[in-house]
């Protein structure tokens, strides 16, 4: 049997803190010892900004404009790492 698997949603209205607190929790999260997947769905694409030193990572939607196919590794990312 596989390790399960568990979702968490964040929403909410606009400017509440969404992006602050996932960040936060996937931080956290990986510190306790998790593997997690952060994925936003953020029109602003600023959600795993605070996970990377303030950058943006390519959105799925302007990838597949320029490109017409896009491959995992063009938007998932490394983030937040353990100890730095
Ligand atoms: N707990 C908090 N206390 C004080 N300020 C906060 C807190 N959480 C977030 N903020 C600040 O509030 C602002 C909005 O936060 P954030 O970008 O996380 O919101 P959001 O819900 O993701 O916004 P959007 O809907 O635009 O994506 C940011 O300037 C952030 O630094
Ligand atoms: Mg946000």
């Amino acid at each position: 049997m596989g390790k399960k698997i568990k979702q968490i949603a964040i929403y909410g209205k606009g400017g509440i803190g969404k992006s602050t607190t996932t960040s936060n929790i996937s931080a956290s999260l990986s510190k306790l010892g998790y593997k997690v997947m952060q994925f936003g769905c953020d029109p602003k694409a600023d959600s795993t900004n605070t996970l990377r030193g303030g950058t943006y990572i390519p959105t799925v939607l302007d990838t597949l404009r320029e490109k017409n196919k896009v491959q995992p590794e063009d938007v998932i990312f490394k983030g937040f790492i353990k100890g730095i």
